[in-house]
C-alpha cells in the first residue's frame, strides 16, 4: 500500500462530516442509483462506461471531461415516455443543450423546452420541428420573440404584461397568431435550495395567482385578436424530491383553469406543470421514480377536474435535470493531495483535481453535495473523509464537500463524480481562462465527442486586445 509522505489520517471523523455520509464498509463500491447503468469495474477494479476504460478514455480524450453513457440516457428517455404516455415531455434544454441530445430526445417523442435564442438556434440546427418547441423567459428580447414568431415556434410561454404588449405588436405586424400559454406563480414554497425553487411569492417568475395578475394575463390574451391562449404553465422549482408541493400546484393551476373556463367559456386545451423532479446525487437522495411521479399527477388531474366539472387539459412537463443529469460523469485527474489535520487530531485529505468550479459550480452556489469514486483503480487501503476541490484561486472551489475516498490515492490518478449531465456543462465557465471541458458519448461501439474541448485559442481569438 503507498502512503502519504505526511503519514494517514485516522480516526473519528464524527463532526467533520454530515451524518448521512457513513464510513463505507467498501470504499470502490459504486451505488447503482448514482451511477450511469452502463457503468462498472472491471476484474481490475478500474471504472469502465459501456466497456471502454476510463484510462484509456482519459489517453484519448484529456481530462477533466463529461463522459455521456449514451445508452443509459435511451433507457431513461425511454421510460420516462412510457410513463408519461398521457403527457407532453418537453426536454428541458437549459439542463444540457446540444444537438445531439436535443435529436435524440426527438427519437423519443419529445418535444424541447428552451429560454433562450441560443438554446432556440441549436433545437433549430438539430432539426426540431418549430412546432415541437416551446419557449420561456422571463425577459425575452424583441428579437428572441420575432425569432420564434417567424419560425412558428408551438407556443411562448408568456411571464409579463409588458411581453403580452410587446409579442401582440410583433403578431400583428407578422400577420400570425401564436399559441401562448401564461405562467402562474402558485405560490408554493418547494422543499429545494432558496436560488431554485421559482413559485414563492417574492421571486422574479410568473404571474402571481394570489393578487389576480394570473388571471388579468389570461383574460387579455383571451380579448386580443392576435394571440391565443392555449393554457397556464407552472415550474414550482428543481432538485424536488416531494411530490406533494408539485399536486399543490397542479391544484391550485387548475382552479384557475376552471375559473377562466366559467367566465370566459374557454375550454383551455393544456396544463404544464413544469420541471423540476430531482435527482439522486449522494447516497442521501432519494428520488421518485417516473412513474409513481406520473400515477400522482395523473390521479390529481382527473381528481380535481372532476371536482372543478372541467374537461381534463392536456398535461405537459419539462424535466430537465431527471433525464440527462445521471447519464454523465465528470472525470478529473488527481493533481495534488494534501493531508490537512485539524486541532483535536482529526482532519482531512484534501484532493485536488485539474477542474473544478468552472466545469460544476453547484456546490458553491447552491450547496449541492455530489459524491466521487477512484476511477483508476480499486484500492485496498482504508477510507479517509476526503474533500474533492478545483484548481481555481478560490476557496469556495469545492467538487465533492464531504466523501470518503481511499486513503492512499495519489497525484495522477483518475477520480470520477457522477450526476453532473445537468447543469454543469451548461453553467460552466472560464473563471481563470480554464477552457471548458468537453462532452463524450460513449456506447458499446465506441466514443465520440459530441461538445469539443474548448482550448486556449478559443478564448485569445475572442480577447481582441
Ligand atoms: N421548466 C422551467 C420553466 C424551468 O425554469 C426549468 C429550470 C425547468 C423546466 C427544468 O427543471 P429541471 O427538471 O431540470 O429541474 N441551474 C439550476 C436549476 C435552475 C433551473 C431553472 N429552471 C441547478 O443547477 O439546479
Amino acid at each position: 500500500m503507498r502512503a502519504h509522505e505526511a503519514g494517514a489520517l485516522h480516526g473519528d471523523f464524527t463532526g467533520l462530516r454530515p451524518s448521512w455520509l457513513t464510513v463505507p464498509v467498501d470504499v470502490n463500491e459504486l451505488h447503482g442509483y448514482l451511477w450511469p447503468q452502463n457503468v462498472s469495474r472491471d476484474d481490475r477494479g478500474e471504472l469502465t462506461v459501456a466497456g471502454h476504460s476510463v484510462s484509456e478514455l482519459a489517453r484519448q480524450y484529456g481530462t477533466p471531461a463529461y463522459f455521456f453513457d449514451e445508452g443509459d440516457f435511451r433507457t431513461r428517455c425511454h421510460r420516462w415516455a412510457e410513463a408519461f404516455d398521457f403527457a407532453d415531455v418537453y426536454y428541458a434544454a437549459k439542463a444540457f443543450c446540444s444537438k445531439a441530445v436535443l435529436r435524440i430526445v426527438a427519437e423519443y417523442g419529445f418535444k424541447v423546452d428552451v429560454c433562450t435564442e441560443g438554446e432556440m438556434v441549436v433545437a433549430l440546427t438539430a432539426g426540431i420541428e418549430p412546432s415541437n418547441i416551446g419557449l420561456h423567459g422571463n425577459n425575452k428580447s424583441d428579437s428572441e420573440l420575432t425569432l420564434a414568431l417567424k419560425h412558428g415556434i408551438g407556443r411562448i410561454v408568456v411571464d409579463s404584461f409588458d411581453e403580452i404588449h410587446r409579442l401582440e405588436q410583433h403578431a400583428a405586424a407578422l400577420g400570425v397568431r401564436p399559441q401562448l400559454m401564461v405562467r402562474v406563480n402558485v405560490g408554493v414554497e418547494a422543499h429545494t435550495h432558496e436560488y431554485i425553487a421559482t413559485a414563492h411569492e417574492d421571486q422574479k417568475f410568473g404571474f402571481s395567482l394570489t393578487d389576480g395578475d394570473a388571471y388579468a394575463a389570461a383574460d387579455r390574451i383571451i380579448r386580443s385578436e392576435h394571440l391565443q391562449l392555449v393554457g397556464l404553465h407552472t415550474h414550482i422549482g428543481s432538485q424536488i424530491f416531494d411530490t406533494s408541493a408539485f399536486e399543490v400546484s397542479a391544484q391550485r393551476a387548475l382552479r384557475l383553469h376552471a375559473r377562466l373556463q366559467r367566465e370566459h367559456g374557454v375550454n383551455l386545451p393544456e396544463l404544464d406543470l413544469g420541471g423540476g423532479y430531482g435527482i439522486a446525487l449522494n447516497s442521501q437522495d432519494d428520488p421518485q421514480p417516473p412513474e409513481d411521479i406520473a400515477d400522482g399527477l395523473r390521479a390529481i388531474i382527473a381528481e380535481e377536474s372532476a371536482a372543478a366539472g372541467i374537461d381534463q387539459p392536456r398535461i405537459s412537463i419539462e424535466p430537465g435535470r431527471s433525464l440527462i443529469g445521471p447519464s454523465m460523469f465528470t472525470l478529473y485527474t488527481v493533481g495534488t493531495v494534501k493531508p490537512v489535520r485539524l486541532s483535536g487530531g482529526t482532519g482531512r485529505l484534501y484532493v485536488s483535481v485539474d477542474g473544478g468550479m468552472s466545469d460544476n459550480l453547484r456546490p458553491a452556489l447552491y450547496d449541492a453535495s455530489y459524491s466521487a469514486t477512484l476511477a483508476s483503480r480499486a484500492d485496498t487501503s482504508t477510507a479517509s473523509l476526503a474533500r474533492v476541490v478545483g484548481k481555481h484561486c478560490e476557496a469556495g472551489d469545492i467538487v465533492v464537500k464531504d466523501e470518503f475516498l481511499p486513503s492512499d490515492i495519489a497525484v495522477g490518478d483518475l477520480l470520477a463524480v457522477p450526476g453532473t449531465g445537468a447543469y454543469c456543462r451548461s453553467m460552466g465557465s472560464n473563471y481563470n481562462h480554464i477552457p471548458r471541458p468537453p462532452v463524450i458519448a460513449v456506447t458499446r461501439e465506441g466514443s465520440r465527442p459530441i461538445v469539443a474541448r474548448e482550448t486556449i485559442e478559443d478564448l485569445l481569438r475572442l480577447d481582441v486586445g
